[in-house]
């Protein structure tokens, strides 16, 4: 476990996220527990993206969404497939960025200080294993640079557990 505290500003949008990628590969090498690699996972993407109220897992736990580790305030627990936009994100497997949460039908408000969204899936193959979930004060926050670069760290997490640990 190596942490830098290395402060990213973004205006290498692209070079940002890569270097977070190669932090987190080293954050996370050596240890293969998942909830561990989660927390830690969600940490860093708190600690170095600016403009985040919220950070982290829903796993797939039957035929619903479970809260994982994550940082911000108590968030709802269970959201079912396609419900939302974690389980909309989920059902698709796709990367959703939604500018404004007020104008998403059926976007489940957790925290109300959330203004916009972008849920990545944890796909491994062909099989669902949960959510990457990030939420902002800011409407807007979230750009198709930042789904690349949030998909690249789930890769990272992703390569970094035992995914039988995860289903
Ligand atoms: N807003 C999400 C629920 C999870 S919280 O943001 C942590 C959704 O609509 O799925």
């Amino acid at each position: 476990m190596s942490f830098t505290g290395k402060r990213y500003d973004f205006r290498d949008q692209a070079g940002d996220y890569a270097q977070l990628a190669e932090e987190l590969a080293g954050l996370l090498s050596g240890e293969s527990d998942f909830v561990a690699n989660a927390a830690n996972t969600a940490a860093l993407i708190m600690d170095a993206l600016p403009d985040l109220n919220w950070a982290g897992f829903y796993f797939l736990r039957q035929d619903e969404l479970v809260v994982g580790p994550f940082q911000g305030k108590p968030a709802c627990v269970r959201i079912a497939l396609g419900k939302g936009v974690c389980g909309t994100a989920a059902l698709e497997r796709r990367t959703i960025i939604v500018p404004d949460v007020n104008a998403f039908p059926g976007h489940i408000a957790c925290d109300a200080a959330s203004q916009s969204e972008i849920v990545i899936p944890l796909i491994a193959g062909r099989e669902l294993l949960g959510v990457l979930d990030l939420d902002s004060p800011s409407v807007g926050r979230f750009n198709e640079g930042d789904g690349r670069g949030l998909e690249r760290l789930a890769a990272v997490f992703l390569d970094n557990v035992r995914l039988e640990d995860i289903g």
